[in-house]
């Protein structure tokens, strides 16, 4: 097992993608709390103005100095323009330190009723995004031999389900380049963190609740919602002690454990618990699969049902 290096916050210059709202916003008041140089990127002008004043109230009264910067940038925009404003940014506050690639949406639906421009438009954001972004910092940390770059994947970048096929495969494909990072970081001393956060009480997941299609509302009741705050905070503890992987609450650690294949690990406990449990959190989440199956198959009957009736009642 690679050992685990603890990371310290103090004083270092993070960037936080999507940081002017929800998790990002989060994540950015956490790593101000324990002493960091904040930089959030985000489009639009006025959210990221309103965040970083909160952010800048936040280090104020910590008085410790801490600098907090905002970038108006989409991060779908060609990698030179990304690495520009990354290089401008660390002329502003200094060397980047941590990454966290947070930036991020969801779009869901059955696969049929999807433009097949979502597709792409989804890797743009979800994946592509956090390879320019991690691009552009990666070989100055490297040189520096320290760092820490974050990826925020989702639940459903560990188990698919009904009406995310645009949306969860860009998150099962940050955790492949996570893992092929931290390998290829590790003898830099540059650390990689994977967050999975489950439903959690954002704006993103407002708009998500209202497009969502009723197969994947009634199989995301079952998981519960999370504040961002909380989501944060567990994170930002797993960068401090060094950990791979976050996960939040009894669902999500499950999952976690149950979906460790073949992805680094530094703590021998968890190791230990993934050995021990993964045949029985394999066996409930079939369980999980069952219902879930049951629902789709429950929600197109009763489609199919209504359908039937409609065309009935026109030929009457
Ligand atoms: N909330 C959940 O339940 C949940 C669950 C699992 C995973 N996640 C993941 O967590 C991350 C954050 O989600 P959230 O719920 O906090 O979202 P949110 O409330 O919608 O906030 C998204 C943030 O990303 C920024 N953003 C969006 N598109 C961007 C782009 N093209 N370029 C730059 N910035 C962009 C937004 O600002 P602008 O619009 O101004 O650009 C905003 O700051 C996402 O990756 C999401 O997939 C969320």
């Amino acid at each position: 097992m690679p050992s685990r290096r603890e990371f310290f916050l103090h004083r270092k210059h993070a960037i936080v993608t999507g940081g002017s709202k929800g998790i990002g916003f989060a994540l950015a008041s956490e790593l101000v709390n324990k002493g960091c140089h904040v930089t959030i990127i985000a489009r639009n002008v006025n959210d990221l103005k309103n965040a970083s004043g909160k952010l800048q109230e936040l280090a104020d009264s910590r008085g410790q100095n801490q600098k907090i910067a905002w970038k108006s940038l989409d991060m779908t925009a060609p990698y030179e323009i990304i690495k520009e404003a990354f290089d401008n940014a660390a002329k502003e506050l200094g060397p980047i330190d941590i990454l966290i690639n947070n930036a991020g949406h969801s779009v869901q639906a059955p696969f049929c009723d999807l433009p097949i421009t979502d597709f792409e438009n989804q890797m743009k954001i979800n994946y592509l995004s956090a390879v320019h972004a991690t691009r552009a910092v990666v070989d100055e940390m490297k040189q520096r031999q320290t760092g820490h770059i974050s990826f925020v994947s989702s639940a459903a970048g560990q188990f698919a389900i009904f009406g995310y096929s645009a949306y969860s495969p860009t998150k099962f494909a940050l955790r492949g380049f996570a893992d092929t990072l931290h390998m290829e970081l590790l003898p830099f001393k540059v650390n990689v963190g994977v967050l999975y956060p489950p439903n959690t009480d954002t704006e993103g997941f407002k708009v998500e609740i209202e497009t969502m299609p009723e197969e994947t509302r009634l199989m995301s009741e079952s998981a519960g919602l999370f504040t961002p705050e909380y989501v944060a905070q567990q994170h930002i503890s797993d960068i401090e002690s060094g950990n791979y992987s976050t996960t939040i609450g009894l669902d999500g650690w499950m999952l976690g454990n149950l979906t460790a294949g073949a992805c680094p690990e530094k703590s021998l406990a968890r190791g230990l618990v993934q050995v021990c449990f993964a045949g029985l959190f394999r066996a409930i989440t079939l369980v999980y699969l069952g219902y879930f199956n049951g629902i789709t198959k429950k929600c197109q009957k009763r489609r199919f049902k209504l359908e039937k009736e409609k065309a009935s009642s026109k030929s009457d």
